[in-house]
């Protein structure tokens, strides 16, 4: 071999490695699309018309009071079982299974819920007595169940599923049955912080775990995974104009979200629906209103607030929820719901369905047995307020509005009087909330009023008695 050749043999090989290593480069790179940049300068609406927006979905809101929250993404697929072993575990198995990203976004691109029916899901939610639903178009695993074009990690992209775009199926479900319509959107994901994201991670990586272990990171920066959520917060304000934008996810283990982001995703949000609520979760100062988890707060908080918890024990489908321990009976949700609404919260009641799409027939049944008790007694909740007294008593629950208190009695404290402080308002009449024609004996004395007993009280887990006085209730203080 000639010098000559020898160098351009090397040259040969120089240029191979550099060509497949630009291959490389772009192939990894167009894995992900980068977000769409964001301009800075929304328009929003003027100060006044911003706030009569906010106030009139406040009011809608209020009114609404009972809703559905469903979890469904490639999670549902796994129902909580990895590798023949079964976890307590759902939306999170990805981070709790450590299952490996590529292996995962091959189970997301299968991924074919051929029975997924928007318009059988907002059905089953309003039957149910709820007004409204919020659904999770992309959570911390980061696989948007809409058509997104900031990524390519969406239900739409393989092909294996034809159907229709599940965010607007449900959206326009809603406007055919006359539900507020809620995007449930995390802007950081387990795809991002090497760091892990709850404190079994930590002592994980503590111990010695190695992140790099489940392959690559399609984001190199959290900065990254901030500016596809603000893409997609875009997207999903623009394309579907939620009544309700509830996030999640931006807490300080999941990455790094800063008050700057959470501001301009508000802008975002606000400059294409004044009139939306947006809840505590994005990191705004000021939000529209707070959430509250698994645990239901003593007293009355303070502004508009949300209590959502699971029927059962998982956010996402996870077979193993479908027990009586885990359900417990229809009856403890309406026990939830009437402790809530006395408190003067809304109810946002989660179902996670399979990856099929369908609900377990446990939680349809369920939802319908609620529906039976809460449809005939929608007024109770519909834009009320929470009890008028500072303490809970121990039969029920209490709601009012202008002119109306509500009664919850439980069955079993239906055969005797039952007793409320005394109110500073005149009283009027008293009947049950179902039939106006069944009186309901009041007896007014300085401390207490005495109410019933409801006679013939129909068989239902709770009877509501409507107090009719005049003006807005108020407890007489002595
Ligand atoms: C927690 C969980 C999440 C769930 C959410 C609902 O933030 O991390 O999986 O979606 O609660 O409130």
């Amino acid at each position: 071999m000639t010098l000559f050749q020898l160098a351009s043999f090397f040259s040969q090989c120089l240029r191979c490695f550099f060509t497949a290593w630009a291959i490389f480069l772009v192939s990894s790179l167009s894995a992900e699309p980068v977000a769409a940049p964001i301009p800075n300068n929304e328009k929003t609406a003027p100060k006044s018309e911003l706030e009569a927006g906010q106030r009139a979905a406040a009011a809608k809101w209020n009114q609404a009071k009972f809703g559905l929250f469903l979890h469904w993404g490639v999670y549902s697929v796994y129902g909580g079982t990895y590798n023949g072993q079964d976890l307590w575990s759902a939306e999170w198995i990805q981070e709790n299974a450590r299952i490996p990203y590529e292996e995962y976004a091959k189970t997301a691109a299968a991924w074919n819920p051929k029975d997924f029916d928007a318009d059988v899901w907002v059905r089953t939610a309003r039957d149910a007595g709820m007004r409204y639903i919020v659904v999770t178009a992309k959570h911390h695993d980061g696989f948007a169940i809409y058509p997104t074009k900031a990524s390519r990690y969406h239900l739409f992209a393989s092909g294996a599923y034809q159907g229709a775009d599940p965010i607007a199926a449900l959206k326009k479900a809603c406007q055919k049955y006359g539900l507020l319509f809620g995007i449930y959107y995390s802007p950081l994901e387990f795809r991002g912080s090497p760091k892990g994201f709850d404190d079994a991670d930590h002592q994980a990586v503590a111990a010695g775990f190695d992140y790099r272990t489940l392959g690559p990171k399609p984001y190199a920066s959290d900065r990254q995974i901030a500016k596809l959520a603000k893409a997609q917060i875009r997207e999903l304000a623009e394309w579907y104009q939620p009544d309700i934008f509830w996030f999640d996810g931006t807490w300080y283990m999941m990455g790094n979200w800063t008050d700057e982001d959470a501001k301009e995703s508000e802008a975002i949000i606000r400059a294409v629906i004044p009139n939306v609520m947006i809840n505590n979760r994005l990191g705004l100062k000021h939000a529209d209103f707070n959430t509250f988890e698994n645990e239901i707060p003593h007293e009355a908080p303070q502004g508009a607030w949300e209590y959502c918890w699971n029927m059962g024990a998982f956010w996402g489908y996870n077979p193993r929820n479908y027990t009586p321990e885990l359900m417990k009976n229809p009856e403890h949700y309406l026990e939830t719901l009437g402790r809530i609404a006395s408190l003067g919260g809304n109810y946002l009641l989660n179902v996670g369905p399979d990856g099929t799409g369908k609900f377990h027939p446990m939680a349809t049944t369920y939802l319908q047995k609620i529906g039976e008790w809460v449809n005939p007694h929608r007024a109770m909740f519909d834009g009320v307020s929470g009890s008028p007294f500072s303490t809970t008593p121990a039969w029920g629950y209490v709601t009012c509005k202008d002119g109306v208190v509500y009664l919850m009695i439980r069955q079993s404290a239906c055969n005797a009087p039952i007793a409320i402080p005394a109110l500073s308002n005149r009283f009027k009449s008293a009947h049950l909330l179902t039939d106006a024609n069944v009186k309901v004996e009041v007896k007014e004395g300085a401390q207490e009023w005495q109410i019933g007993p409801v006679v013939d009280a129909p068989q239902q887990p709770f009877v509501v008695v409507q107090l009719n006085v005049e003006g807005h209730p108020k407890e007489l203080k002595k």
